[in-house]
């Protein structure tokens, strides 16, 4: 029987009997007022002027990677992405017929590897750079906006993982001209299944808003609608239903917005106990084990799991053995190397990227979540430090 998660839900029995009340009002269902609100307070909460909600993390970064092929900024369709991330980190690239070059990690953060970073910016002016914030782990952000500045490249910000995070007292999440959140389930908030795209350019927002939603205008302030009726000549009565873009449907409902907007009210209180959890983890492994480290030593860590490298994937095995026989849930880094899957190398061929390797056969995931205290960090660290012992006595 498991007794440690990795992930624990954390939309708890008051916000279903929260949303139960709200539900017995018959409220609308699907998208409306409560998507807007959730969004505007979602905006202010980051530190962003406009942010669409649509109904995954996937579907935020497909977002983000559409608006950018439609906005006209695009000096060629190259874009470098992380070799640590998540297949949809990557994948919207491939989908939209972008040319991705992949990108090793960095040894600390497990982001871009900034000289590898620095040498594909020189070799292919790429327009764009996709990176993600690995596992709520805030990267080099100073280094990252100063090669932005030199080399005026797009930038995309996956920060599907690492919500409530701050480098130098900025929030991660607020760095990219776009930027990615995920609240599925065991992510540090929950909507069910959810995304946003945050942005402060409001070409990039009408464009998110459009492709969100069919590819028509509804739900644009009225002076971008208005522009688009004058420009294409629309007479009132198409005026609603008119496809200025070869939209999707990525929305969500006023139901996941419902469950957003509760789960905003105790955000603060669940990113201070992931940083609490990962700091005592830090202080217990983190001089036996490699572990990920961040530059900023007031930084928020709102670690979504405690990511930490065996010594070869032998020990990997032994360690996870005697995490799963005492209860204890835990995850190998298989997105370590997103080179080393199929999607990948049947495409571009295998990648020859030590750091993330390492990542890919070495790394392992130990349970943090808001329900888990100190006792339990205790607890799992001392199941760790005992099995590595063990393995090098045998
Ligand atoms: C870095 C990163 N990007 C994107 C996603 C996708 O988010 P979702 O599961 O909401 O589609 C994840 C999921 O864990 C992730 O870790």
């Amino acid at each position: 029987m498991l007794r440690f998660h990795l992930a624990e839900d954390t939309i708890d029995q008051k916000d279903i009997d929260r949303l139960i009340e709200w539900l017995k009002g018959t409220p609308r269902l699907t998208k409306d007022k409560l998507n807007v609100l959730f969004e505007n307070q979602w905006s202010r909460w980051i530190g962003r002027k406009f942010s669409a909600f649509c109904n995954s993390g996937s579907s935020a970064n497909l977002l983000m990677y559409y608006a950018l092929l439609l906005s006209g900024k695009l000096k060629n369709k190259k874009v470098i992405v992380p070799a640590t991330g998540w297949v949809t980190t990557i994948a919207p690239a491939i989908q939209f017929g972008f040319e991705p070059i992949l990108c090793e990690s960095d040894p600390d953060t497990f982001g871009l590897n900034l000289d590898h970073l620095e040498k594909l910016l020189k070799k292919h002016e790429p327009s764009a750079v996709t990176m993600v914030q690995v596992l709520g782990i805030p990267h080099k952000m100073n280094a990252v906006m100063a090669l932005k500045k030199k080399y005026r490249f797009i930038l995309l910000e996956d920060a599907c993982a690492s919500i409530g995070s701050t480098f130098f007292g900025r929030k991660i999440g607020t760095f990219g001209d776009m930027s990615s959140f995920s609240f599925y389930f065991g992510h540090q908030m929950s909507t069910i299944e959810g995304g946003m795209v945050s942005t402060d350019n409001p070409l990039f927002r009408d464009l998110l808003l459009m492709l969100r939603s069919h590819g028509w205008s509804k739900d644009l302030d009225p002076v971008s609608h208005q522009k688009l009726v004058k420009k294409y000549r629309v007479n009132d009565d198409h005026k609603p239903f008119v496809f200025y873009e070869p939209g999707l449907n990525l929305r969500s409902t006023d139901l996941n917005a419902f469950l957003g907007l509760r789960q905003l009210e105790k955000l603060e209180w669940m990113i201070s106990r992931r940083h609490a959890n990962h700091l005592r983890y830090q202080k217990h492994l983190g001089e036996r084990f490699r572990i990920q480290q961040c530059k900023d030593p007031d930084a928020t860590l709102s670690s979504i799991s405690f990511c930490m490298l065996a010594k070869n994937s032998v020990e990997r095995h032994s360690l996870a053995a005697a995490l799963t026989k005492n209860g204890i849930e835990t995850r190998l880094f298989t997105a370590g190397n997103l080179g080393r899957h199929p999607f990948w190398f049947n495409r571009y061929g295998k990648p020859d990227f030590p750091v993330a390797d390492q990542l890919y056969q070495c790394g392992i995931f130990l349970p943090n979540n808001p329900a888990l205290d100190a006792q339990g960090v205790d607890f799992i660290s001392k199941i760790v430090l005992e099995a590595s012992c063990r393995k090098k006595s045998s």
